[in-house]
């Protein structure tokens, strides 16, 4: 694969896939009010851009839609029905696994389940092979050994090509990974977000060759250096649900956050670079996913993947993340989601 940033390979039976360090999230195209859905007119030539820069991994989801939850998969199909040239370029992760009439608190991971959502994913991506797949959220009725088994035979099968997971423990990858190799892990992971270097979660990716995808890297627009008032949030917006964006807590996690808008002045570059470029020096196969609409983030975005920066101030932002991390207000979803993520 080409492009002009660095890349890094996945891991499991994907480690000789390779992809750009920064990857590409695609849920705000979608995910969103719907009259700020983004057009194909308007996402294309996004997603062009990545490409074209090297921005190689795209995360998406068959739920990533607000009134109608296939709406990103379906954006993918046609853009790969159009640029059928690409569609070797790009390694495309989709998560899923939710019971289609139950709600997102509901993962069913049965082989019936998995099985419908490949059909359909397989009906609307034509010629684009599923390159990683797996559930959003663990189904804890179902041991994660017997869920990994289903998915290991569906990928036999060539319904899809790599196992990847998503909001699970130290514990289930390390049982999972015994079933099939794992080629990746979805985890939050900002200066806000930093639960998988104590909770074990790192440490089993590290020992399973996992790569991680680090979502929400820029905790969702905290460390972007423009999010200053909780009323520029548009109406509608999920941030406006979560604890760390509520009236009560959103004024002193911004305030928070100087600290590394000062640091990047301090070496010319913007917040969002130098939160991913610190991102990617935590562990050598992370891969963070940032997500944006506008093609002058994503360029800002991409660049980081190739930031020279100076050790010392990498150093820096290790202490100011500690701090960070240990003053942030608010859980990272909200009570009722947090109860979907497994301890
Ligand atoms: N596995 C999971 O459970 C899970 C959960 C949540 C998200 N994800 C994945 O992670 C991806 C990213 O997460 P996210 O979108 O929640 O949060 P994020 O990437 O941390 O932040 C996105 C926000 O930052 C802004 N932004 C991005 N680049 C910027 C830049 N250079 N300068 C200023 N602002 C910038 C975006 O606005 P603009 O659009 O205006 O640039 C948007 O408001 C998602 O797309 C999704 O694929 C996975």
């Amino acid at each position: 694969m080409s492009g002009k940033i660095a890349t890094r390979n996945l891991g499991g039976d994907a480690k000789d896939v390779s992809v750009g360090a920064i990857g590409f999230g695609l849920l705000s195209f979608t995910w969103v009010a719907p009259e700020r859905k983004l057009s194909d007119e308007q996402a294309f030539p996004l997603l062009l851009e990545a490409i074209e820069q090297g921005a190689t991994y795209w995360n998406s989801g068959t739920f990533y839609g607000s009134d109608d939850p296939w709406a990103n998969v379906k954006l993918l199909g046609r853009f790969f029905e159009k640029y059928p040239e690409h569609i070797d370029k790009v390694t495309i992760g989709i998560k899923g696994g939710f019971n289609p009439t139950n709600n997102l608190s509901n993962s069913e991971s049965t082989e019936e389940n998995f099985r419908r959502e490949l059909k359909e994913l397989k009906a609307l991506l034509k010629n684009k092979p599923v390159d990683i797949y797996g559930p959003a959220r663990r189904d804890t009725r179902v041991p994660i050994e017997e869920s990994t088994a289903i998915l290991a035979k569906l990928c036999k099968e060539g319904l899809f090509r790599h196992i990847g997971l998503s909001e699970v423990s130290a514990a289930s990858i390390r049982a999972a990974a015994k079933v099939h190799p794992i080629a990746t892990v979805e985890v939050e992971y900002s200066p806000f977000s930093m639960d998988m270097e104590n909770n074990g979660v790192l440490q089993a990716c590290k020992e399973n060759d996992i790569a991680i995808l680090g979502y929400s890297p820029l905790s969702r627009g905290f460390f972007s250096g423009e999010l200053r008032k909780r009323s520029d949030i548009p109406q509608g917006d999920i941030r406006l649900m979560l604890d760390r964006f509520s009236e009560e807590n959103f004024d002193s996690n911004v305030q928070l956050t100087d600290k590394v808008v000062e640091l990047a002045k301090s070496i010319s570059v913007t917040p969002t670079q130098l939160t991913l470029a610190w991102e990617l020096h935590r562990y050598e196969k992370l891969i963070p996913i940032p997500g944006t609409t506008k093609k002058a983030n994503l360029l800002l975005n991409v660049k980081s993947g190739s930031l020279s920066v100076p050790s010392e101030v990498l150093a820096k932002f290790d202490q100011i993340a500690d701090e960070l991390n240990a003053k942030v207000t608010g859980s990272r979803y909200n009570q009722h989601l947090n109860s979907s993520l497994e301890q």
